[in-house]
């Protein structure tokens, strides 16, 4: 599945990837000695690269840094903006000058959904949120939280078991995304989805396709009562009810539980006494749930897609799990042992990023790179290029873990690997999302081994998150039994 594009070879299903803008078509400096925006492509009249964003954007965000290096003037419709792809700039923008941006009026699509939740709110409400939310994700709490994520884990293997002797061939990312959506709803509202599971499978993707589809769409597009919209609504209001009676729910039954929920519940203004409105409590679940479980479950998926492309790193994952767990039940105690599955999360995080790109609005003028970022101009910060960089990444299409071995991770510069954003706005899930994402891998590898169907042309689609599309359909052998006891 190797593929030539721009004289880079891919790996991976990029080959379906095609130029579209001129190369030699450039908007320089505008002054010499003090340039206001880097070279970029020129694109269209009035629309600049609009419509190349709008139809591929990561290839037409490779091919900008290809072309013109770690600064990139984009142009697109009303927006100006700069592609970053140089560690120091990202760490400038999203750390050391984090107070001068916000995130960019392209989350305005995900407010449709999500509201004024941590991911999408500013200033004073994102910081008591995300105040409020931060000792959920405290060690301790993700240690107590792993026995969820096992258990759940184990329910969907009891169904593996039933599922491998007919060789019935399943879709990981389906079987993935139903996994770590049980595993948030247990874990963070001490809930069970059960027949309302079905809502939010049959509404979320429906939800993600339209932010993917309509990030670059004007409000009026989004407003328009059209098939599409009509759709979305439809969907979001029957998520909203599975939110609203997880709310309702624990309201009612008093329970205190050590979880997001509750914290959630009894915070309280500090001047006025009051709680969160019932507004507030739909917009901070209803973010949790998206962001807590898409992007776990695409990582999974990627990380299937890449071992059975690499069989030696599969037995590698094999090799590990058994000596550090053997036939024992995983347990948040193994995590800091599983070095080698870690470090095959994390390649398979930077050469398939499921947030794959995201952005921040200048509030103020900014330098960088030698560069001015003028007011209420844009910074694109897309971890999918800023992973395949050969300068940070050498053969930046090879799947290697072993760039993550600890002597290689302290020669790179920080913020060149950057799946989870990072500065204050990081991402809260970080930590949570390895853990579960190890516990997962470990308990099925004892169990199973996931054997790609031949021949299917899967492409990673970049939607708000980067999807594996259409899917990928896999059939299940039960690993061979071991008398190999723990040993690491
Ligand atoms: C592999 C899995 C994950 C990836 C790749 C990922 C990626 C990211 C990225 C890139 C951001 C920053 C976005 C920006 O700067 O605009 C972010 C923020 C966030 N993530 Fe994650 N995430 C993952 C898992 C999780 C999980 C498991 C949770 C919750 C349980 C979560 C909740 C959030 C929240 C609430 C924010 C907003 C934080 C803030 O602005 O304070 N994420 N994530």
């Amino acid at each position: 599945m190797t593929a030539e594009f721009n004289g880079r070879s891919f790996a991976g299903p990029l080959s379906s990837l095609k130029r579209t803008y001129n190369p030699s078509d450039v908007i320089g400096p505008t002054r010499s000695d003090s340039p206001r925006f880097p070279p970029g492509p020129r694109g269209y009249p009035i629309l600049g690269v609009l419509p190349h964003l709008r139809s591929d954007p990561i290839r037409t965000f490779l091919n900008a840094a290809d072309q013109y290096g770690e600064y990139v003037h984009i142009k697109a419709g009303p927006y100006h903006g700069c592609l970053v792809s140089d560690p120091s700039a990202i760490r400038h923008v999203l750390q050391d000058n984090a107070r001068n941006y916000h995130k960019s009026p392209l989350y305005d699509r995900l407010r449709d959904s999500l509201g004024n939740g941590l991911l999408t709110s500013e200033d004073s409400s994102w910081l008591r949120q995300r105040r409020l939310a931060q000792p959920a994700f405290h060690r301790q709490r993700l240690a107590a939280m792993a026995d969820a994520m096992v258990a759940c884990t184990d329910q969907m293997l009891e169904r593996w078991d039933r599922i491998a002797p007919r060789g019935d061939t399943i879709d990981v990312v389906a079987e993935m995304m139903a996994l770590t959506q049980a595993i948030i709803v247990r874990t963070m509202f001490s809930a069970d989805l059960g027949a309302t599971a079905e809502i939010v499978n049959r509404t979320w993707p429906i939800i993600n396709r339209r932010i993917g589809e309509t990030f670059w769409s004007t409000k009026l597009e989004t407003t328009l009562p059209l098939p599409a919209n009509r759709r979305f609504w439809r969907a979001l209001r029957e998520l909203e009810g599975v939110v609203y009676r997880i709310i309702a729910d624990r309201r009612q039954s008093r329970r205190e539980e050590e979880d997001l929920l509750s914290m959630l519940l009894s915070a309280r203004d500090e001047e006025t006494g009051a709680g969160m409105t019932d507004r507030q409590l739909r917009d901070e679940v209803v973010t949790m749930l998206l962001a807590g479980h898409e992007t776990t479950s695409l990582a999974l998926s990627w990380t299937y897609y890449l071992l059975s492309r690499h069989p030696g790193v599969e037995r590698g994952v094999v090799d590990e799990v058994g000596r550090v767990i053997g036939n024992g039940r995983p347990a948040f105690a193994h995590v800091d042992r599983l070095t080698f599955t870690r470090r095959v999360i994390e390649e398979s995080l930077r050469l398939y990023p499921p947030a794959w790109g995201f952005s921040r609005r200048a509030l103020s003028d900014d330098e960088i790179g030698g560069y001015v970022i003028p007011k209420g101009s844009l910074v694109f910060l897309i971890p999918f290029v800023v992973h395949r960089r050969p300068k940070l990444w050498p053969e930046p299409e090879r799947f290697d873990p072993d760039r993550f071995a600890p002597e290689h991770e302290t020669a790179r510069p920080r913020f060149s690997y950057i799946p989870f954003g990072g500065g204050p706005r990081g991402c809260i899930g970080n930590q949570f999302a390895m853990v579960e994402a190890l516990l997962i891998v470990a308990a099925i590898t004892q169990r199973f081994r996931i054997e790609l169907v031949p021949d299917q042309d899967i492409r990673p689609e970049p939607l708000i998150t980067l999807r594996p599309a259409p899917g990928i359909r896999a059939s299940l052998h039960r690993q061979p039994p071991r008398d190999v006891r723990a040993t690491g």
